[in-house]
């Protein structure tokens, strides 16, 4: 939990005892977390925040074992292995989560690899949905080596599209593999994807928020309704691009991440995308996967985990 707004070093574990679970509720033995942006800047706010809201507990997506059951719930049992999304408190080793956030964990999938699909996968689905990225079109794909990127990228290309994918140069091998061509991010990047593609980019998705980010995009694609972005939410608001998610102004696609959920799990589960995890860290160590997490390099996804349990 997060006991006082500030850095990373403001996480601590605090023992808590778990509630028996509640009609429509379900306890899970978390085995991993994964690690999200969001989750730091819910405590990382330079202005401070509501001292009345602390301690904030963090985590959004989980993935674990049933171990109880509310009274009414008919369709899980204890043992069965689930991915929670969206959470309120996933860095737990124990959570009572409402019923309508699970859904079963395909057995192909790992612990980790589970833990870092749905947050990020939902959020990729939801931007080429607001896009309308189809088959044959070339799309780019800003932060492409990041979670969310990583996700883009193989669902633009399961749609048959053409990705160029931003990245720096250490990154560019990752990309290729999910199936886009990277492109170096930085001074000239314009004029880099204009060479990768002289007929044009139909589509873009900003997974990292930066002006360069924004201008090149607007640049490029034609029709800037057709250019989404996660993380820029005030030049949006100046500039009247889209913005999805949870920012001012931005669309949250609250049933469209959800929907997204059963198709991202079939997905995965059949092995057409793929979670990159790039480290994982014990829960105890979530401090220390936040300050990597916010060096903003990540190539995939950072996890937490659980010690294995018999
Ligand atoms: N609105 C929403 O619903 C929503 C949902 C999820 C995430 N987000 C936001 O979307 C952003 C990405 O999230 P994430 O989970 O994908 O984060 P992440 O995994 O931490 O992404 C890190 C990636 O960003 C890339 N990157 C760093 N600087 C860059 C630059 N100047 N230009 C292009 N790429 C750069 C890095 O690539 P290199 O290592 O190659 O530099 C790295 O792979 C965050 O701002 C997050 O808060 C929004």
């Amino acid at each position: 939990m997060a006991t006082s707004y500030g850095g990373p070093e403001v996480l601590s574990l605090v023992h808590v005892d778990v509630a028996r679970p509640g009609a429509g509720e379900v306890v899970v033995e978390v085995r991993a977390a994964g690690v999200n942006p969001a989750d730091w800047r819910r405590y990382s706010l330079a202005s401070g925040g509501d001292p009345a809201a602390l301690p904030l507990r963090i985590g959004l997506e989980v993935a674990g074992r049933v171990v109880e059951v509310g009274p009414d719930i008919e369709d899980l049992d204890p043992g069965e292995q689930v991915i929670g999304y969206r959470v309120e408190g996933g860095y737990a080793e124990r959570l009572v989560v409402p019923r309508g956030a699970l859904v079963r964990k395909p057995d192909g999938l790992s612990w980790e690899q589970a833990a870092g699909l749905l947050l990020a996968g939902a959020t990729a689905m939801h931007a080429l949905a607001a896009t309308g990225v189809r088959d044959g079109e070339t799309v780019l794909v800003h932060a492409a080596a990041g979670g969310v990127g990583s996700m883009a990228v193989q669902l633009a290309r399961a749609r048959g599209a053409r990705v160029i994918g931003t990245a720096s140069p250490a990154s560019h091998d990752y990309v290729a593999e999910l199936g886009a061509q990277p492109v170096a991010y930085g001074p000239g990047l314009a004029e880099r994807v204009r060479a990768l593609a002289p007929d044009g980019i139909d589509a873009a998705i900003d997974a990292v928020g930066t002006d360069e980010a924004v201008d090149v995009s607007l640049e490029l694609v034609p029709d800037a309704r057709r250019f989404a972005t996660l993380a820029a939410f005030e030049r949006a608001q100046k500039t009247g691009i889209k913005a999805l998610g949870g920012g001012p102004g931005a669309d949250p696609g609250t049933e469209i991440r959800a929907a997204a959920r059963h198709e991202l799990i079939q997905l995965a589960a059949a092995g057409k995308v793929r979670v990159h995890v790039a480290r994982t860290f014990p829960l105890s160590q979530a401090t220390e996967a936040h300050r990597e997490s916010r060096r903003g390099h990540v190539r995939g996804k950072l996890v937490l985990v659980n010690a294995e349990r018999p």
